[in-house]
């Protein structure tokens, strides 16, 4: 676990690469702190949190992308779509956990920081069986993966696309308690995490059983916003612990292959 801090300098940040953003949060989201991205269907969750991952592996960062449901291949031709370069990323996919050792073996040899993509949908495949044993043990698959990546080559950032789907997969009998042990797990490994979390637009919650947005440290809101026959994207900060940062709304755009923040607080000329 992190250690106490003395001044705030100590506390390391990890930017959330949107232009227009990070300076309204002090540059990012504080190291160690568990963050969720929150909206409903195709607001860019699954991209911006990509986005994060690629640039802090670039910048020799260990970071871990576990996708439930959507397949490693379907988020990178998305993300290629975007104009992501993979070739200046250490990509490494897992998708068969018996080559788990193996292939960290190759990145601790690399000596640079890498993004792995653990496909779980892959691995479901694989082992079947995991299923039908109890409804835990695909959390519990999911937190030895990341335990050991950790062990082995150490881990800073950590994604989680979906909480929606981990639910689906793992039935919580007692969302409260286990929950609260999930976010513990997180916080014991010490690694900065993004839970992607599905919501539905104007419930005004942000997550499925509201508890995750009080054990979280931040929540990134992400919204679609009709106006006349418009659609515009929209993104705040509903909360970042140890921030001071302004909770306004902004545009986001998607623009010369970076994500923006426009317009905080204003209305834009439409
Ligand atoms: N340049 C682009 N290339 C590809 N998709 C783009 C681009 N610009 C905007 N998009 C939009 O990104 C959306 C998908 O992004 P993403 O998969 O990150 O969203 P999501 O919120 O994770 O979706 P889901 O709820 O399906 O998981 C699409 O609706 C697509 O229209
Ligand atoms: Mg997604």
């Amino acid at each position: 676990m992190a250690g106490i801090v003395s001044t705030k300098s100590e506390i390391k940040r990890v930017p959330l690469y949107i232009e227009g953003l990070d300076e309204n949060v002090q540059g990012g989201v504080p190291e160690g702190h568990i963050t969720l991205i929150s909206g409903s269907a195709g607001t860019m969750k699954s991209s911006i949190t990509f986005n994060i991952l690629y640039n802090e592996a670039i910048r020799g960062k260990i970071c871990v992308y576990c996708s439930l449901e959507q397949s490693y291949n379907s988020i990178i031709k998305q993300m290629v779509n975007m104009n992501f370069d993979m070739t200046k990323v250490n990509l490494v996919i897992i998708k068969d956990l018996g080559d788990l050792r193996l292939t960290l073996g190759k990145v601790k040899g690399s000596g640079s920081g890498a993004l792995i993509m653990v496909d779980i949908g892959c691995i479901r495949k694989e082992i079947l069986d995991v299923k039908t044993a109890d409804n835990k043990s695909w959390l519990n698959v999911i937190k030895n993966v990341v335990k050991k990546i950790k062990e082995e080559i150490g881990c800073q950032l950590f994604c989680l696309d979906s909480l929606s789907a981990l639910y689906v997969l793992s039935r919580f009998e007692n969302p409260r308690i286990e929950l609260f042990y999930l976010f513990e797990f997180l916080r014991d490994m010490d690694i900065t995490a993004f839970l992607i979390s599905e919501c539905q637009p104007q419930s005004g919650r942000f997550s499925e059983f509201e508890i995750e947005e009080f054990l979280c440290d931040g929540i990134v809101f992400v919204r679609l916003t009709p106006f006349r026959r418009n659609v515009v994207r929209e993104i705040s900060i509903i909360k970042m612990r140890a921030t001071a940062c302004n909770n306004d709304i902004f545009s986001l755009e998607y623009k010369h292959d970076k994500f923006h923040a426009l317009y905080g607080g204003q209305n834009p000329l439409l």
